[in-house]
C-alpha cells in the first residue's frame, strides 16, 4: 500500500507545531481530510494503516455508486465508530453524508474535537460528534442501534478483547452492519489476541471477508482485512 503524506505544513497559529503533525487523506472528489496527529501520546494519537484502508473502502462504488454530489449509501445513516483515535474513519463517513458519533477513551476527546473542527468544511449533509465510550461500559447514550459500527485496528490489546466483544454485542442490533478493519500481525501476543477475539466474536456474529477486488484499488494490502459482521439470529 502506498503511504500517504505526513507533513508539518499549514498548521494554524493556535496549534503548537511541535505537538501535531498532519496526515492528509485525499478523497475521491479530490477534497482532502487533514488529520492532526500528536507527536507524543498513546496508540490512538496517529492514523493507522487499517484506518486508511477502511476510509477508502467507505468511498468505493458499493457505497458511493454515483459521482458526487449524488447521495451516497451513507446519507442519513447512523454510524458509531469504536476506538476512533484521530477520528479519521468517522469523519470520512460524515463527509459522505452519515450522522456519526466517533468514540474513544476520555484522553482522546481533545484530539477528536480538534479533528472534527479542522475538517468541518468537508461535512455538508452529514454530522459528527465525539463521545467517550470505554469498551464494556454502558452504551445507552448510543442507542437506538446504529445502522453501522465502524472499527479500525481495534484488535491489538489482550485486556480489551472481552470488553470490545461485549460492546459489539450491546451495540449491534439485528440490522446493524459492523465493518471491522484490522491489520493481521504475526509477532508477540498479536496472533493469540486475534485468535481469541474471533473465537469469542463468532459465537454471536457472522463474518464475511471483503475481497481485495471490492476494496479501493490502491489502498488495500494483503495483511489488512475488512470484515462485515452481522449478529447471528437468536
Ligand atoms: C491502534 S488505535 C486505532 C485508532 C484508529 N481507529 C486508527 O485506526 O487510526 C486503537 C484505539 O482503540 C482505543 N481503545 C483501546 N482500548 C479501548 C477501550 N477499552 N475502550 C475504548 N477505546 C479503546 C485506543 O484509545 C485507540 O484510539
Amino acid at each position: 500500500m502506498n503511504s500517504l503524506r505526513n507533513n508539518m505544513a499549514g498548521l494554524p497559529e493556535e496549534e503548537d507545531a511541535s505537538s501535531y503533525f498532519i496526515r492528509e487523506i485525499e478523497k475521491n472528489d479530490r477534497s482532502v481530510l487533514e488529520m492532526y496527529q500528536c507527536s507524543k501520546g498513546d496508540v490512538g494519537c496517529v492514523v493507522w494503516d487499517a484506518a486508511i484502508v477502511l476510509c477508502k473502502y467507505l468511498e468505493t462504488e458499493q457505497f458511493c455508486p454515483a459521482p458526487p454530489p449524488a447521495p451516497s449509501a451513507w446519507s442519513c445513516k447512523r454510524v458509531v465508530e469504536l476506538g476512533a483515535g484521530t477520528g479519521v474513519v468517522g469523519i470520512m463517513a460524515a463527509s459522505l453524508g452519515a450522522n456519526v458519533t466517533v468514540t474513544d477513551l476520555e484522553d482522546l476527546q481533545p484530539l477528536l474535537e480538534l479533528n472534527i473542527k479542522k475538517n468541518q468544511n468537508l461535512i455538508r449533509t452529514g454530522s459528527v460528534t465525539a463521545k467517550v465510550l470505554k469498551w464494556g461500559e454502558d452504551v445507552m447514550d448510543f442507542l437506538p442501534y446504529p445502522d453501522y459500527i465502524l472499527m479500525a485496528d481495534c484488535i491489538y490489546y489482550e485486556q480489551s478483547v472481552e470488553p470490545l466483544i461485549e460492546t459489539l454485542k450491546l451495540l449491534a442490533g439485528p440490522e446493524t452492519c459492523v465493518i471491522c478493519c484490522y491489520e493481521e500481525r504475526t509477532v508477540g501476543v498479536n496472533p493469540e489476541v486475534e485468535r481469541r477475539f474471533f473465537e469469542l466474536l463468532l459465537q454471536d456474529f457472522e463474518s464475511k471477508e471483503i475481497p481485495a477486488e471490492s476494496q479501493d484499488p490502491e489502498f488495500n494490502s494483503p495483511d489488512i482485512h475488512i470484515l462485515h459482521l452481522h449478529r447471528r439470529p437468536s
